[in-house]
């Protein structure tokens, strides 16, 4: 069986047997095929659960603690009583099992399965965790954008598995060969469909400032640190999509896109520069950091 795994509008075809990867279901380790689930579960009637993509590059995970801090934010968020330190040891597990070198943990956790389906859940329900573990390539990947309109609900500091307005808008994009999209609301820049969005305007970075319409990303949040480390400042403000129509360079980022280039926003005669002197300092400033080779 041949397992497909998609990141943004890219079907990568991990020619691995779905026998062959590893997963944790509820705390126990099995192949992902032999996984059952319940359908009664909140994640599947209610996408009731949270998640987070955990990187891993040369065997060394990258800002674990930051990623299991979100975790935390996200279960309390939702009110998700959760066993976060025994999600952390999965996660590492998972990895050190797989033998991996270049990867990262897809862990969700759900507030549980029901034993009827009801918008109000029981205080009694049981957290349900998976996970699985996958090699990636962090290559550098130049994308196609369009601009969208952002359809999703207000908290989207919380990172939920409720990903439909995401998933429409990146559809509606993919049918323009899009590889990703730039959401705005009311005018200003939120994040991409996966990703959050910076660009250079007069030979200065910004970034719009996190709000409860942006996951607070960890690569965003990774560059802007390191950046600031070698004098680079980065404006985190609110960036209307004027702003945006009259940047140099755009790129996005995330923990499997790294930083990833803007070649192209559909329906915009814009010159962007993939290769910006100020963008690759940035590339290169965050690879010497976090994937040094
Ligand atoms: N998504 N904004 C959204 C909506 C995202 O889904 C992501 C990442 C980011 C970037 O966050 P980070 O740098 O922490 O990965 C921003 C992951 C990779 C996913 O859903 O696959």
């Amino acid at each position: 069986m041949v397992f497909i795994c998609s990141l943004g509008n890219e079907l990568i075809w991990n020619f691995l047997s779905m026998d062959q990867i590893h997963a944790i279901y509820n705390g126990n380790f099995d192949n992902l095929e032999d996984i059952k689930v319940s359908p009664l579960s909140r994640a599947y009637t209610f996408s009731d659960s949270v998640y987070e993509v955990i990187p891993f590059f040369n065997n060394e995970v990258i800002a674990f603690n930051r990623h299991i801090e979100r975790l935390q934010y996200s279960c309390r968020s939702m009110n998700i009583d959760a066993n976060i330190d025994q999600s952390s040891k999965e996660i590492l597990q998972l990895i050190s099992l797989s033998k991996i070198k270049d990867g990262y943990v897809y862990y969700q956790i759900s507030r549980g399965v029901d034993p009827i389906r009801s918008h109000m859940y029981s205080s009694k329900l049981h957290a349900e965790t998976f996970g699985y573990v996958t090699s990636h390539k962090f290559e550098e990947q130049t994308l196609k954008v369009a601009l969208c309109e952002d359809i999703r609900w207000q908290r989207c500091d919380i990172k939920s598995t409720s990903l439909l307005g995401n998933v429409l808008s990146m559809n509606e994009a993919k049918d323009q060969a899009c590889d990703e999209v730039i959401m705005y609301k009311e005018n200003k820049i939120t994040e991409g469909g996966a990703s959050n969005v910076f660009f250079i305007k007069n030979n200065r970075i910004f970034t719009p400032s996190l709000s409860s319409n942006i996951l607070p990303g960890i690569t965003r949040e990774l560059l802007i640190s390191e950046a600031a480390k070698h004098e680079i400042k980065i404006m985190e403000q609110d960036c209307s999509l004027d702003d945006l129509v009259e940047a140099e360079s755009v790129w996005l980022t995330s923990s499997t896109k790294g930083l990833a280039p803007v070649s192209e926003i559909v329906n915009q005669n814009l010159n962007l520069d993939v290769s910006h002197p100020l963008f690759r300092k940035c590339q290169n400033i965050f690879k010497d950091a976090y994937f040094k080779e």
